[in-house]
């Protein structure tokens, strides 16, 4: 049998924990090997709400859909500011803001649907700044929003540390939780100046629900990605 020297085993296990966490993340333009963590550029698709077809911008969608589903209604177009850039979309007045998310842009980080009524912040998005729940969020309430998504946060330099010390920490483990909770980092690390106490934290993600138990640990990251940040104090 071959042997597998330790250093390039915990090597590889790392780089598979690093995949599992950013995979738990929605994190597709980041890639995690042995090296480290890898950043490409997020490429964003518009999906047609009714045949799923894709396009690369909203005129074209438009002009698919006037073509193709000639029997429907053009449906309302909103205007959201995710993750700073500016997107036209299709959405139906009863779409949730998480439906939104994966119908119309195709973002799947903190677009997940567990209890869809409120009760599990796994949903959870920064809408101008503040947590909201997207499930629980009409998304023509959105409309002119900024909204802040996990793959947003992740692929923003600044918040580098705290997405190592996620990967780090190993702070995914079915990951469903894991995009809504490294959300609420952002949002804790910015409101307490990058200071926050542990008891701070706890009831800040007090509003997280995870079924895998790995609390201590988003703990245990933004406190060490808050130290990282403040310039290692
Ligand atoms: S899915 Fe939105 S709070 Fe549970
Ligand atoms: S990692 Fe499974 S629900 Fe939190």
């Amino acid at each position: 049998m071959t042997q597998i020297p330790r250093r390039e085993f915990l090597k590889a296990g790392t780089a598979a924990i690093a995949g599992a966490t950013l995979s738990a993340l929605g994190l597709g333009s980041i890639t995690a090997s042995a090296e480290g963590v890898a950043f490409e550029k997020q490429v964003f698709v518009y999906t047609c709400p009714v045949c799923g077809k894709q396009f690369s911008d909203f005129e074209k969608l438009k002009a698919h859909f006037t073509g193709n589903h000639k029997e429907l209604d053009l449906p309302k177009t909103v205007t959201f500011i995710i993750n700073q850039v500016e997107y036209d979309v299709f959405v139906e007045d009863h779409w949730t803001l998480r439906e939104a998310l994966v119908r119309a842009i195709g973002l799947t980080g903190n677009a997940k649907q567990m209890c869809d009524r409120g009760g599990c912040g796994s949903c959870t998005v920064l809408i101008d700044g503040r947590p909201a729940l997207a499930c629980t969020t009409l998304a023509v309430e959105c409309d002119g929003k900024q909204i802040e998504t996990s793959e947003g946060i992740a692929a923003d330099p600044e918040y580098r540390p705290l997405l190592e010390a996620y990967v780090r920490n190993d702070t995914a483990q079915c990951g469903y939780c894991t995009p809504a909770q490294f959300t609420m980092a952002k949002y804790i690390l910015s409101k307490y100046d990058l200071n926050p106490t542990e008891e701070q934290i706890r009831t800040e993600l007090s509003g997280n629900i995870c079924r895998c138990g790995t609390y201590a640990r988003h703990v245990k990251a933004i406190m060490e990605a808050a130290a990282e940040m403040r310039g290692g104090q």
